[in-house]
């Protein structure tokens, strides 16, 4: 049986990775430490939160002696580590959180195992500490480039993508310099469940719900490669399971979409809907499909984002051929999974947009910590 810690598992991927491994793996058990920042919401929690073999843990990476002590109380054998500032808008307002939390953090955990898997010498040997990081630390490809691989050198461009690519060095340094065990995964921009408004694909989805305007940055012409959150939990998993020590593992969808084009196909799944679903006018009267209006008439062009990458792509050679890997889930299933999850989970997603959610925090998180 393993034990696993996981840092940010009240976010987005760090849930779904949550969800995806207690289903997978029922006799593991699973300790989440996340300092519930704007970002975490325990609510991603709730399905497996009552379950015995799992705790949540409220807290910070950068506090070593909690993440020591819970690697030796629990002997946790796996550290997977997602907690991160992760909005590039929000590292470009203000850089300080992103080099605190991503490098800062990032250090204080390899610190704490070192300390107790190696020094201590709780698990010399079957520790593994692994690494979630971006493709944003590759920089950006012009139309043509070939997508990046793990030989393609790091040129971060924005403080979010600077601040992953040193946390990357400092995980790599650990294995060189003292052995400890670690491996790395560089994903593509996820989408699915949980996903936090403030990311195009929810945000694009609730601001039609809601009639509101759709900003896209640019003529809408940057690219992405999009994948289904499930299939990054099953990424790392097979990196986890098959992976090298020291090595690094690029995860993506091949599934490469112009923003604008992402926006125009959720106004377009979205009147599929209302089409089909009466009570969705009801619900969201506000919503041009509601009235026959087609839905990206809401759409508006906003000056871009300053150093804006214009694309991103993965080349997933190395991971298929050395662990088999293979998204499991096809863009056109998991954008439509994801938009009736939106529909199905109304109370998520308000509670994290009017604000209320914190205020529940501070009166409720001492029942949810265990
Ligand atoms: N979202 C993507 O498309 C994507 C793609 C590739 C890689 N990643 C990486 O995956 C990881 C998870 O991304 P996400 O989108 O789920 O992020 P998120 O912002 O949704 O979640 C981050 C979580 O980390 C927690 N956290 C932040 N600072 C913390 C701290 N100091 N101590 C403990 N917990 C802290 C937050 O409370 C939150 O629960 C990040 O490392 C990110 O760089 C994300």
């Amino acid at each position: 049986m393993a034990c696993l810690l996981v840092t940010g598992g009240a976010g987005f991927i760090g849930a779904n990775f949550v969800h995806y491994w207690m289903n997978e793996y029922p006799a593991d058990r699973v300790i989440v430490l996340d300092a519930l920042t704007y970002a975490g919401n325990i609510q991603n929690l709730a399905p497996v939160n009552d379950k015995s073999n799992f705790r949540f843990v409220h807290g910070d990476i950068g506090d070593t002696k909690l993440v020591e002590s819970l690697l030796r109380t629990e002997n946790v054998d796996t550290l997977v580590h997602f907690a991160a500032e992760s909005h590039v808008d929000r590292s470009i307002a203000g850089p300080d959180a992103f080099l605190e939390t991503n490098i800062m953090g990032t250090h204080s955990l390899l610190k704490a195992a070192r300390q107790v898997w190696m020094t201590e010498g709780l698990n010399p040997q079957n520790h593994r500490f692994h690494h979630v990081s971006t493709d944003e630390v590759f920089g950006e490809l012009t139309p043509e480039e070939p997508a990046f691989t793990e030989k393609t050198a790091y040129a971060p461009n924005s403080p979010y993508s600077a601040s992953k690519a040193a946390s990357d060095f400092l995980v790599r340094a650990y294995h060189h310099t003292y052995g400890l065990n670690v491996t790395t995964s560089n994903c593509s921009n996820n989408y699915g469940p949980y996903h936090f408004p403030e990311k195009l694909i929810p945000l694009v989805t609730l601001n039609i719900l809601h009639g509101k305007t759709l900003p896209v940055y640019g003529d809408g012409s940057n690219v992405r490669d999009w994948l289904y959150v499930e299939d990054h939990a099953y990424g790392i998993d097979l990196v986890l399971k098959k992976g090298k020590l020291g090595e690094t593992y690029n995860i993506g969808g091949v599934n490469e979409w112009k923003n604008i084009d992402i926006v125009r196909l959720i106004c377009r799944l979205v009147e599929e809907k209302f089409a089909t679903d009466e009570s969705l006018k009801t619900r969201f009267p506000d919503c041009p499909a509601s009235r026959g209006e087609a839905n990206d008439s809401l759409i508006s062009f906003v000056t871009d984002r300053p150093g804006h990458d214009f694309r991103y792509a993965i080349d997933t050679t190395y991971i298929r051929d050395e662990l088999g890997y293979k998204p499991k889930v096809t863009f056109e299933e998991g954008i439509r999974k994801t938009l009736d999850w939106y529909l199905d989970n109304e109370d998520w997603w308000r509670a994290v947009m009017d604000g209320s959610y914190q205020d529940w925090i501070n009166t409720n998180y001492a029942q949810m910590s265990r």
